[in-house]
């Protein structure tokens, strides 16, 4: 068996391609919408308190578990586990970090050749004599949101499916080096530039010119100004808890992964707490100025406040980049699509290589075989979330992967990092080769803090009351009228909470029920997939050792 084992290839290359890992889809469309949805500045304090006491642990943790399993030749999330302990479940609990990646690679490519197809429109002046409404028609033709036969998209969105996917595939079959590093140093520069020239247009931007009823200030004051009130409402952290883990790329596996590729004596401490605040960067500074402001100068903050969410970027910035004049909204779109489709093929890269990784280390396949098996269950696991978009599979996909499976591998490795490997052999392992010193109160933190607060997250999500008032929740609850479960908590999910007519077909068409029940069948057969395998291949190793002593 040939072990030649793969490295990156420069630190600057390591840390563009880890920052590419974080820095995503989430950082420009995810964080502004979640920031306006919980009131701006009130949503900031709970952010920044995530970021420091559950996100740069975990970073560190991610970073340490990767390269300790790394030196056994491990480099996906099963094995890393293993590595921690004696008890054999450590291994199962690998599998979340296998499953995560596959499951939200599926639909995040899918979003990711949404930008690139967009690029393509903004370039060719699709967008030139729209109007805002049928921008937004566009938009619903393209994903197939509107109209009721089961399976609903456009022919176009399929091309750009193919195209992004074929990109990914080939990129992870070069390998590390020349193909995830290569693709981070072009396109975290060309990411960046985007974004400044993005920013700074809109910055500028001042009430009475080209049509704004704004300055972009007013944007950013309603995102700065802090509300402490805010401080009290347990919705506010969770949201704010749940964007921290989604943008920094925690919870999932792929971050292990990329460590694992390190030398035992490489600096984490420095390294992971760049590429976190590279991140933070690019998504309160970047992210932070360019949807908001400019949304806002244009659209007003009511407006903006009822229609932002994930797909405003696409709904409705194209039109608003036409009050710059053709040239500059074909360049503005350009920009715009552009650094949304460099920030989501470095993350769905990231999720691809964990598990090219295991089917490489485990399975013992040769790279391009294993690029080829985890190309056919991506184009598998990604078809429902494209043909059924408006029929809600995507959204499981991201309820269930996006958020809760991050939430509670989180918790497990944290436990299993402080509690079974041991805190203090895993603050060594942080520090070992560092130049950096974490002060040590991250130490207690790690120990106490980090899995209280990664519990309290997903207690949080299971049982979030109805409207994510906590408040009439609890008065509800002593008053013995029970608890309101949202429909959205995870409980309520599955208790299928506020759905009165739950029939699989009418008239013999398949329902949205129907999809989405059947959608989370996929997931959990995808996820029990996952750990016969892990059992297969532990299973195998166990022979071969034995065959090794007997001789
Ligand atoms: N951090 C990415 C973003 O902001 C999304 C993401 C979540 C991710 N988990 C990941 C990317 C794991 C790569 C690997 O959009």
């Amino acid at each position: 068996m040939e072990r030649t084992k793969e490295r990156w290839g420069t630190r600057i290359g390591l840390v563009l391609a880890m920052a590419g890992n974080a820095v995503g889809l989430g950082n420009f469309l995810r964080f502004p919408a979640q920031a306006v949805q919980n009131g701006g500045g009130a949503f900031i304090i709970p952010y920044l308190v995530s970021f420091v006491l559950m996100g740069l642990p975990l970073l560190w943790i991610e970073w340490a578990i990767g390269r300790h399993g790394g030196k056994y030749g491990h480099h996906s999330a099963p094995g890393m586990m293993d590595k921690l302990g004696h008890s054999r479940w450590l291994k199962y609990a690998g599998v979340f970090g296998i499953f995560t990646n596959l499951t939200i690679a599926a639909y995040y490519t899918y979003l990711e050749s949404w930008t690139l197809g967009y690029v393509w429109y903004s370039l060719t002046g699709v967008f030139h004599n729209m109007s805002a409404h049928e921008v937004r028609d566009f938009f619903f033709w393209y994903v197939g949101a509107e109209g009721n036969p089961i399976i609903n998209v456009s022919p176009h969105a399929l091309f750009f499916f193919i195209l992004t996917f074929t990109l990914n595939v080939w990129i992870l079959s070069r390998g590390l080096s020349k193909g995830i590093e290569t693709a981070s140093k072009i396109g975290m520069p060309l990411l960046f530039i985007f974004g400044v020239f993005l920013a700074v247009r809109a910055l500028t931007l001042n009430a009475g010119e080209l049509n704004a009823i704004n300055d972009a200030l007013v944007g950013l004051n309603f995102l700065w100004n802090p509300k402490f009130e805010s401080l009290a409402d347990p919705k506010v952290w969770l949201a704010a808890a749940g964007q921290i883990f989604f943008t920094l790329s925690v919870g999932m596996g792929s971050i292990h992964c990329y460590a694992a590729y390190l030398r035992e004596n490489e600096d984490i401490a420095l390294n992971a707490t760049t590429a976190g605040f590279t991140n933070e960067f690019v998504e309160v500074v970047l992210g932070g100025s360019i949807i908001i402001p400019i949304g806002v100068a244009y659209l007003g903050l009511d407006e903006v406040q009822r229609i932002v969410g994930l797909s405003m970027g696409f709904q409705t910035m194209p039109t608003l980049f036409q009050n710059w004049g053709p040239i500059l909204a074909a360049v503005a779109g350009m920009a715009w699509f552009g650094l949304l489709f460099f920030a989501g093929i470095t993350s769905s890269l990231a999720m691809g290589q964990p598990v090219v990784a295991f089917f490489h280390d485990e399975f013992h396949l040769d790279r391009k075989h294993a690029v080829r098996v985890y190309g056919v269950l991506l184009f598998i696991l990604a078809l429902p979330t494209i043909l059924f978009f408006s029929h809600g599979a995507f959204g499981e996909y991201d309820d269930w992967s996006g958020t809760f499976s991050l939430v509670l591998f989180a918790l497990i490795e944290s436990i299993a990092f402080s509690w079974i490997f041991g805190i203090d052999r895993g603050w060594e392992e942080i520090q070992r080769g560092a130049e950096l010193k974490i002060p040590i109160f991250f130490k207690f933190v790690m120990k106490y803090v980090t899995p209280l607060f990664l519990l309290g997250v997903f207690s949080g999500s299971l049982i979030a009351p109805k409207e994510g008032d906590w408040i009439a929740a609890f008065s509800q609850l002593f008053s013995g009228k029970g608890w309101p479960l949202d429909p959205n908590s995870i409980l309520g999910k599955i208790f299928r909470v506020g759905v009165t007519d739950t029939r699989y077909f009418i008239d013999g068409e398949p329902t949205s029920i129907f999809i989405v029940d059947m959608t989370r069948l996929l997931l959990l057969v995808t996820f029990i997939g996952i750990a016969c395998a892990v059992a297969y291949a532990w299973r195998h190793r166990k022979v071969q050792a034995e065959k090794g002593r007997t001789p």
